[in-house]
Parts: C-alpha cells; sequence; structure tokens
C-alpha cells in the first residue's frame, strides 16, 4: 500500500493539463467513484487497526494533495469550451463601454447651481427624512393647514407632537439654513421631496425643488424681483421676461407666484405656454417676520426673500417633455436623449 501511495503521490504532483477536459479527467481518474484514490479508500476500510493506523494519515495526505492539485491545474488552464472554434484574436478593438450620461434633472440642478455661485449663494442640503417642525411649523404654516393633512405628507411617525415624514418641500431647509448660518445668509438649497398624491403626467409622489434664501439688513422685494429676473435670463435666456402675481404661501409676505415668458413661441401664445405666452417657474416672497423669529433672527433688523421652483418642471419646459414620469421610469429611449447634455 505504501508503495502505491508513493507512486500516485509522484504522479500527481507531475501532472500536466493544457485544457479544462484534461484537468476533469485527472479529477476521475483520481479521484472519481472508481479512481485511484478512492480504491485505495476502500482497500484501507477494509484493513485492521494496526495497518489503519499506519497507513491513514498517508492516505489523507494523498487525497488532499490530490484536491489541491485539481483545483491548482483548474485555476491554470483556459476554458476550452470553445476550443475547437476559431481562437479568439487578441488583436482585435473591445467591445466599448457604453457611456452614460446625466439625468437631466441632474443637468437643470446643476445649471441652477452654477447660475446661484455666480450670485454668491452657498448649497445647503438636509434630510430627506425630516420633522414636522422644520416642514411646517417654523415655517408659520396654522396648525390645521390642510398641507399637514395626510393626503399630501407621507407621516413616519403620525400621533407624535413633533412626527418624523418625508419632507414635502425643500423650504425645510431654508429653516435649517437659519438654524446654523452666520447672517447674512445666501443659500440655495437643492433636493428630493415627497408628497402623497396620485401618479400622473402632471405629478409625482417623489420629486425635486430648489429652495432659495437671501437674509441680511434691507432686503426688499425689488432685491428678490431682481435675483429673480437675473436668474430667468440666465436659465431661458437673454431675452426672458417675468411676471409676478399675487399668491399666498405660510412663510412669505407678501408672496408671488413668477412666470417666464414663453420660449417657445416668445408671447404669442402656443400649446406649451396654453396660449397665454407665460410660463410658471417659481413661488416666491419676503420671508415672514413670524419664521426669521422661529429661527432666532431679529426681524426688526432684519429682512430677507425665498423662492422655491420644482426641477422636473423646469426640465419639461427647457425640454418641452409632456409626461412627468417620464424622469422617474429609467427608460434607455428617454435617457439617451439627454447624451448630448453632458459636458466633458
Ligand atoms: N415650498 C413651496 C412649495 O413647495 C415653494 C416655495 C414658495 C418656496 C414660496 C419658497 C417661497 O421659499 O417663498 O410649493
Amino acid at each position: 500500500m505504501r508503495e502505491e501511495i508513493e507512486k500516485l503521490i509522484a504522479e500527481i504532483g507531475g501532472l500536466k493539463c493544457r485544457t479544462l477536459k484534461e484537468v476533469e479527467e485527472a479529477r476521475v481518474r483520481f479521484l472519481g467513484k472508481k479512481g485511484e484514490v478512492t480504491k485505495l479508500f476502500d482497500e484501507f476500510r477494509a484493513m485492521d487497526k494496526e495497518a489503519k493506523k499506519e497507513f491513514g494519515r498517508a492516505l489523507n495526505e494523498l487525497k488532499n494533495s490530490a484536491m489541491a492539485k485539481i483545483e491548482e491545474l483548474k485555476g491554470s488552464v483556459a476554458d476550452d469550451s470553445s476550443s475547437d472554434g476559431p481562437k479568439a484574436d487578441l488583436t482585435m478593438p473591445g467591445d466599448p463601454f457604453e457611456l452614460g450620461s446625466r439625468h437631466p434633472v441632474s443637468i437643470v440642478r446643476q445649471e441652477i447651481v452654477d447660475i446661484f455661485r455666480k450670485f454668491g449663494y452657498d448649497v445647503a442640503e438636509g434630510p430627506e427624512i425630516e420633522d414636522d417642525y422644520h416642514v411646517f411649523e417654523a415655517l408659520n404654516f396654522p396648525q390645521n393647514h390642510p398641507a399637514r393633512d395626510m393626503q399630501d405628507t407621507f407621516f413616519i411617525s403620525a400621533g407624535h407632537p413633533n412626527p418624523l415624514l418625508l419632507r414635502t418641500h425643500t423650504s425645510s431647509v431654508q429653516v435649517r439654513a437659519m438654524e446654523t448660518m452666520k447672517l447674512p445668509i445666501r443659500v440655495i438649497c437643492p433636493g428630493r421631496v415627497f408628497r402623497n398624491e396620485a401618479i400622473s403626467a402632471r405629478a409625482h409622489c417623489i420629486f425635486h425643488q430648489v429652495e432659495g434664501l437671501y437674509i441680511d439688513e434691507g432686503v426688499t422685494f425689488a432685491d428678490l424681483k431682481q435675483a429673480i429676473l437675473l436668474f430667468a435670463r440666465e436659465m431661458f435666456g437673454p431675452e426672458t421676461e417675468i411676471r409676478m402675481r399675487p399668491s399666498y404661501f405660510p412663510f412669505t409676505e407678501p408672496s408671488a407666484e413668477v412666470d417666464v415668458s414663453c420660449n417657445i413661441c416668445h408671447g404669442k401664445g402656443c400649446n406649451i405656454c396654453k396660449g397665454t405666452g407665460w410660463l410658471e417657474i417659481l413661488g416666491c416672497g419676503m420671508v415672514d417676520p413670524n419664521v426669521l423669529e422661529a429661527s432666532g433672527i431679529d426681524s426688526t433688523k432684519y429682512s430677507g426673500f425665498a423662492f422655491g421652483m420644482g426641477l422636473e418642471r423646469i426640465a419639461m419646459l427647457k425640454w418641452r417633455v409632456n409626461d412627468l414620469r417620464h424622469y422617474f421610469e429609467n427608460d434607455m429611449r428617454f435617457l439617451k436623449e439627454f447624451n448630448t447634455a453632458v459636458e466633458v
């Protein structure tokens, strides 16, 4: 038996294979059900105690070295499953990697951030899971305001005095900015927001906003108007006009909604602007003194303006996308249309 073991150890040690098929044949020859190593184990089982003592360890070593050798050979030979066909031509150029492109919402977000950076604004971000205080309370939402209703807001821990929820707007980040930043404050806050809305061509339960906030001594509505006009001209072209319509938001007083002149029909009226010549792009206003005071800012000394806009909406106007759902479905045919918009 000892001689056989030694002979097999030498044989296995010197094994050479060129293909996976040969490795498999070697495995069967030594370790298969009727393999040579297996056969020795069968003999071993029939031996008496003394003989078992003598050969047990040597046999185990044989088996282990056979298994290790087979593994080693497997790793070192090439897969020959296609060896009948032509060999790979290593001089052929490789398959090109498909280049990705930025998502249209990211492109618009970056454009807006770049424009406001030029005006001296910092970028701030806040949590998507927020509390009632930062989304509503500190923004002067009366207790029974409909936006607090379960229909609009995804609550995480309802029933709590300050429940956790998914933020419904990025205005919560202006509260966090007022709490933490030194005055004067000039920030824009891009981010994802959530509303409990039925998904349709014009509404989605997830979308993106950019919030802007400027607080200093002596900030007036004229500053707001100028900032929005400059932004609109950078974003939609130098000919763009804006118009402000009175509106209501709990956190601003006075409040306005801003339209830009339709850059498709230039005011003549088309189906994008529904014949009006104007497109609504954002909400804004002078920060309500209650909001300043809630974050510890002296409203007799400081004033400010804020604005907020939906990124999907701006992207829809820019590229004339007519269905909001396109932004979330990851359809490559849609996403590829923005390939050319990537600046390297
Ligand atoms: N938070 C508002 C919304 O989600 C948008 C908004 C309007 C933000 C007016 C503002 C603002 O800062 O002044 O509809």
